[in-house]
């Protein structure tokens, strides 16, 4: 047991407090972890803001990387000592999708829980009554307890906030362009949004070989990041006029249209973009996620006639143990830029100023640096 510090909500809608929590040693497949760094990512707002609906009172964060410090029962002792990246969506490594190699589709993970493999949480108030940790990681902590299988060693020589981004915005928007979409070389990609997870996603069709990268955005600064990380041509997005920016991303992707085009914000109105603006045989990528019970739309003849493609692409197709590392070699190897998505440090107590800059679409990948 050890009283750590964390950003815990009482529920959704509800601003972060930093409190002092109580922390169990690790179970059974479980590892004690010192968390080092944590995004402040999108899906975080969204849980803080209200938009999605998860229990509390929940520490926050998902995106996070620590050192290994001690391990449960049956975990491999060889971990201790390890930095490493955390997934947010442990699986169980039983059920029918984790046996078919699709673990982003796990049936069994304790993330669905917000809480360890057995269902209960190593997280106490003084009082002793339970907090549970955000897909049963809580990166937002100065330590955790996690599941084993969300634990992926990195190698030497990844920081702490690269490790970090590829446990959520990198795998996210990386893998939905090489693991779930398979862009070939050459191709003509279109990336709306170029957040944290967008600019991933343009970092993965410059990986990828893509001939054309096109960024959109509303806010000419990220505009200007992605064009650092590799996109070629840049689209200025007309909020109040989607058929213009329909107009300008075809125009910019080449003589044939776009290849691809990838979806990294999660607004029905964007998502509307994305499918108008492929050619015949292109292929929409949903990679944002939107808030609870929204629709979008789109004219079915001319989708079916040009036999367009839509695919929602969750996590990235991860399979963390080993995408995670897979990343890694390619940020060593200076293929992946990974640390050029950081355009901020903060502490744990600013984090509710790390979510107002967010909600304001002013910041790229914010990092919460947790002090040894
Ligand atoms: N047109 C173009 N760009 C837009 C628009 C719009 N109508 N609205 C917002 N944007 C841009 C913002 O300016 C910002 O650069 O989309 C980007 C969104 O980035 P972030 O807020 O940093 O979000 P991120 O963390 O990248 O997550 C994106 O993926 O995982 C999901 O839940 C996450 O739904 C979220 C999405
Ligand atoms: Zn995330």
């Amino acid at each position: 047991m050890r009283e750590i510090r964390a950003a815990v909500i009482p529920s959704s809608g509800y601003p972060t407090v930093i409190e002092t929590l109580n922390l169990a040693n690790p179970g059974p497949g479980e590892v004690l972890v010192r968390m080092t760094s944590s995004g402040v990512c999108h899906s975080d707002l969204h849980v803080r803001d209200g938009h999605w609906v998860r229990p509390g009172p929940i520490v926050m964060g998902h995106e996070g990387a620590g050192i290994v410090e001690a391990v449960g029962a049956g975990v491999d002792p060889a971990l201790v000592g390890r930095s490493a990246a955390l997934s947010w969506y442990a699986p169980c490594l039983r059920c029918r999708e984790c046996q078919r190699g699709r673990q982003w589709l796990c049936s069994g993970s304790p993330a669905l829980g917000h809480a360890q493999a057995d269902g209960t949480s190593r997280l106490t108030r003084a009082d002793g009554s339970p907090v549970l940790s955000y897909l049963a990681i809580g990166t937002m902590a100065s330590w955790q307890v996690v599941p084993e299988t969300a634990v992926v060693p990195m190698p030497d020589g990844v920081p702490a906030e690269v490790a970090a981004l590829i446990g959520c915005g990198v795998s996210t928007g990386v893998g939905a362009v090489v693991k779930t979409a398979e862009v070939p070389a050459g191709a003509s990609v279109v990336v709306i949004g170029v957040g944290g997870v967008g600019l991933s996603c343009v970092m993965g069709a410059k990986l990828a070989g893509a001939g054309r990268i096109v960024a959109v955005d509303l806010n000419p600064a990220k505009l200007d990041l992605a064009a650092d990380l590799g996109a070629t041509h840049r689209v200025l997005a007309d909020a109040a006029d989607g058929a213009k920016t329909v107009a300008a991303i075809r125009a910019a992707a080449g003589a044939g249209g776009p290849d691809f085009v990838f979806e990294a914000i999660g607004n029905p109105a964007t998502i509307a973009q994305a499918i108008a603006a492929l050619p015949p045989g292109g292929t929409a990528v949903l990679v944002g996620l939107t808030r609870y019970g929204q629709q979008a739309s789109f004219e079915a003849f001319p989708f079916v006639d040009g036999g367009r493609r839509i695919l929602g692409s969750n996590y990235g197709s991860a399979v963390a143990a080993v995408d995670f590392p897979r990343y890694a070699e390619a940020y060593l190897a200076g293929r992946l830029p990974i640390e050029r998505l950081i355009d901020r440090r903060l502490d744990l107590d600013d984090l509710e100023d790390a979510f107002d800059r967010l909600r304001a679409g002013q910041a790229a990948r914010q990092m919460v640096m947790h002090p040894a």
